[in-house]
C-alpha cells in the first residue's frame, strides 16, 4: 500500500516538475534581484572571473574579488569601480592554501560582511600527459580546482544556513563530466568540484535550506588564456566559446536559479550518449569529434611559461 502511495506521489511530482520545466522553457523565469548582495568571485583577476565581476557590478551587487594575481585583481577592481557607486573589495588570496582562504575569509567577514553569492571560479590547468605531470602540479590542480571550494563553503556557508539565503556557484567544466585526453589531473579535479557541489546541493535540499541555491557550470573550451592553443574539429558541434557569451550565460543561470548549465548544448547530448553507447562506440565518437587531439597544440596560461613540445607530450 505504502509503495502505491509513494509511487503516486512521485509520479505526481515528476509530472508537475516536468510541466514546470517545459513552462519555463517557453516563458523564461523571473530573474532575481542581486542589488545589495555580496558576491565573492575567486579568480577574479582575469578571464571569466573578471567579466562576471563587471556584470554583477552593473546590477548593483557588492563585489569581493579574490585572486592570487594581485595585479590582475587590481585591474578588475579598477574596471568595476568605473561604474559610479559600485562597492568593491579586492583581496590577494592563494586559493591553493587552506589557511590563507580561512584567514582572508575572516578578513572579508569583518570588513565587508557575510558573503551571499559565492562563485568558485579560480582554476589552473597543467595540460600534460599523465606520466609527464609532476606530482606538485597534480596537487595544485586539486587544491585550486576542487579543495578551495570545500574551504570557501566551510567559511561562508554557515552564515547562509543561518539566514537560509544564498547562492553557491561552482565553475566546473565539460572536463568535469567527460574524461578528456591530456587533462587527467584537470578532469579529476573538475569531476571532484562537480561532485562536491552536487552533493551539497542535495544536502541543502534535504536540510530544507531551499533558499540557498546552487549553480554548477560546465563549459567546453573558452577563448581565455587558460586553454590557449587548443583546437576543435567541428565548431558547429563543439565551438570554442566566446568568454563574453559564457559570462552572460553564467550570470543568467544564477539570476534564474538554474542548477546545471552545460555549454554548448551538445554537451547535454554527449552526456546522454556516454550513458548508452558501448565504450568502443564512444571512442569512435571521441575521434570523430577530435577530442583525442584537441590538446595537441595546447599552450595554456602564458604566465605558466610551460609550453610543451610535441615530443614531451608523447613521452609516456
Ligand atoms: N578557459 C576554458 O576553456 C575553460 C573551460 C571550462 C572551464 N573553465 C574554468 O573556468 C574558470 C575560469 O577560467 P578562465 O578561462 O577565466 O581562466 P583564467 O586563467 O583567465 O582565470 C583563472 C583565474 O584563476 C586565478 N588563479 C589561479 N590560481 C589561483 C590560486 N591559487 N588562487 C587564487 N586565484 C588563482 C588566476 O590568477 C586567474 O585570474 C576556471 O575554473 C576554469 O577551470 C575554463
Amino acid at each position: 500500500m505504502d509503495m502505491i502511495w509513494d509511487t503516486s506521489i512521485f509520479l505526481g511530482k515528476f509530472l508537475y516538475y516536468f510541466l514546470e520545466s517545459v513552462f519555463y522553457k517557453i516563458i523564461p523565469k523571473k530573474k532575481k534581484d542581486v542589488a545589495g548582495e555580496t558576491v565573492l568571485i575567486t579568480g577574479a583577476g582575469s578571464g571569466l572571473g573578471r567579466l562576471m565581476a563587471i556584470k554583477f557590478a552593473s546590477l548593483g551587487a557588492i563585489l569581493v574579488l579574490w585572486d592570487i594575481n594581485e595585479e590582475g585583481n587590481m585591474e578588475t577592481y579598477r574596471m568595476v569601480k568605473e561604474k559610479e557607486g559600485v562597492k568593491a573589495f579586492a583581496y590577494t588570496c592563494d586559493c591553493s592554501n587552506r589557511q590563507e582562504i580561512y584567514r582572508v575569509a575572516d578578513q572579508v567577514k569583518k570588513e565587508v560582511g557575510d558573503v551571499t553569492i559565492l562563485i568558485n571560479n579560480a582554476g589552473v590547468v597543467t595540460g600534460k600527459l599523465f606520466l609527464s605531470t609532476p606530482d606538485d602540479m597534480v596537487e595544485r590542480s586539486f587544491l585550486v580546482n576542487a579543495l578551495s571550494h570545500v574551504w570557501t563553503y566551510k567559511a561562508f556557508l554557515p552564515a547562509m544556513m543561518k539566514a537560509n539565503h544564498g547562492h553557491l556557484v561552482c565553475i566546473s567544466s565539460t572536463a568535469g563530466v567527460v574524461g578528456i585526453n591530456g587533462l587527467s589531473d584537470y578532469c579529476a579535479s573538475k569531476f571532484a568540484a562537480f561532485g562536491f557541489a552536487e552533493s551539497l546541493y542535495i544536502e541543502l535540499r534535504v536540510l530544507k535550506k531551499s533558499n540557498i541555491k546552487t549553480t554548477i557550470v560546465c563549459p567546453y573550451f573558452i577563448k581565455t588564456e587558460m586553454f590557449h592553443g587548443c583546437t576543435t574539429k567541428y565548431p558547429f558541434l563543439l565551438p570554442i566559446l566566446e568568454k563574453e557569451y559564457v559570462a552572460e550565460k553564467v550570470l543568467n543561470a544564477i539570476l534564474e536559479e538554474q542548477t546545471y548549465l552545460m555549454m554548448p548544448k551538445f554537451v547535454y547530448f554527449a552526456l546522454l550518449l556516454k550513458q548508452i553507447l558501448s565504450s568502443d562506440m564512444l571512442f569512435a565518437l571521441i575521434e570523430y569529434l577530435g577530442l583525442d587531439t584537441c590538446m595537441a597544440s595546447f599552450i595554456g596560461q602564458s604566465k605558466a611559461g610551460e609550453v610543451q613540445t610535441e615530443a614531451e607530450r608523447k613521452q609516456l
